[in-house]
């Protein structure tokens, strides 16, 4: 339980380093699959606490990211029909998946005020990010 702590509030770090730092990240979290229930809990975050800290598999872009185990760039969140809306300032959404082992254990998830702001060095970036995060799990 130690362990989870520690690693919990390292990742809340990881969100207040990312969202203060870069002006377009207005939301970061981190949610971690429950396979057995099939939904995604969120661990850590900065920006405004969010109603949906539990999510199901398949619902919104989070959702699908559980299951396609792919990238996930919106660049205009109102395009989108299967999406679950946190804020009426979000404009835009990016969701990587994070792999443990190989397998996808859970994701960071970027909201943005900011129309379109998402590029492929976000993607690289996250992606990254999301490597040293699974270092510490
Ligand atoms: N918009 C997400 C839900 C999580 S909030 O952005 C924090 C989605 O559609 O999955």
């Amino acid at each position: 339980a130690n362990d989870r702590e520690t690693a919990e509030q390292r990742m809340t770090e990881v969100c207040e380093l990312l969202q203060t730092s870069i002006g377009y990240y207005d939301w970061v979290g981190f949610y971690f699959a429950n396979e057995a229930e099939r939904t995604l809990h969120l661990k850590a975050f900065a920006g405004e606490p969010t109603d949906h800290t539990v999510i199901p598999f398949g619902k919104g872009i989070c959702g699908q990211v559980a299951e396609s185990n792919k990238n996930f760039v919106v660049a205009d969140v109102k395009a989108q029909t299967n999406y679950i809306a946190c804020s009426i300032y979000v404009k835009a959404e990016i969701v990587i998946p994070l792999f443990k082992d190989g397998k996808n254990i859970g994701q960071i998830d970027i909201d943005s005020h900011t129309a379109d702001p998402f590029s492929e060095e976000d993607e690289r970036f996250l992606e990254w990010v999301n490597e040293q995060v699974a270092a510490i799990l």
